[in-house]
């Protein structure tokens, strides 16, 4: 343990990966990796699939067994509910409903709570914002570590006190590290205790590189073939 590091309490579950994407090649490749087990969605990652946003999330629930956050785009919290109805009908075991941080969307939020669905509550950028979702009954909640930090703010330090809010009351709602750069985005987010975190493929693939261990299997492989020359 790093000198001076507080151990905080064990949580009762494991951090979860998901991709976060629309892209269906990509999608694919990742649903073969063992440590990704959801998907989240937004209308700007839809637009570049050239698809509806049905399709999309059909698409995706062929291949997923597991969260799918599918966004909705209406103003008013009737005609969130209207859509969230419909793509929830996609697949009701896996789709999540995603929604927007406005005062419309968290009573949304709370009517799909009362209905059982599940929500995802994004574009979140302040602890306030966070404590209102996890109010609201939020299932998820996504705060956006790489949009803050090209902003002068400090995504990480947004994601602690979302973290330490929620461990002080008790709050069920999963913490999502979203809007993900970098590996060190990844590592912050675990060390900081978020439940999930939410990553583009090119950020997801990365995550396994160490030059280290590239050297060391290099110098096994030599290795292990002069041994292999010894046998008879
Ligand atoms: C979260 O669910 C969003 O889809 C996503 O993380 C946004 O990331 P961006 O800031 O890279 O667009």
């Amino acid at each position: 343990m790093v000198a001076g590091r507080k151990r905080k309490e064990k949580k009762k579950e494991e951090m979860k990966l998901f991709i976060d994407t629309a892209n269906l090649q990509e999608i694919e490749e990742a649903s073969k990796w063992p440590f990704v087990s959801g998907v989240t969605t937004n209308p700007s990652l839809i637009a570049k699939e050239g698809l509806t946003q049905k399709e999309v999330i059909e698409r995706i629930a062929q291949m997923i067994d597991g969260p799918i956050s599918a966004e909705v785009t209406e103003e008013t919290a009737e005609g969130m509910l209207a859509q969230a109805h419909e793509l929830y009908q996609i697949k009701p075991e896996n789709i999540v409903i995603k929604l927007p941080m406005t005062i419309e969307g968290l009573k949304a939020c709370k009517k799909l709570y009362e209905a059982n669905i599940p929500t995802n509550v994004t574009l979140c950028f302040s602890p306030a914002q966070a404590l209102l979702a996890m109010e609201s009954h939020a299932t998820y909640i996504s705060p956006f570590l790489g949009r803050l930090d090209d902003n002068g703010w400090n995504g990480i330090t947004l994601l602690e006190d979302i973290v330490d809010i929620k461990r002080n009351f008790g709050y069920e709602s999963k913490i999502i590290a979203a809007s993900v750069r970098s590996v060190d985005h990844v590592q912050q987010a675990a060390i900081a205790g978020v439940d999930v975190a939410t990553i583009p493929y090119k950020v997801l693939a990365k995550l396994i590189e160490h030059p280290l261990t590239a050297a060391g299997l290099e110098t096994f492989r030599k290795d292990a073939a002069k041994t292999a020359s010894l046998k008879k």
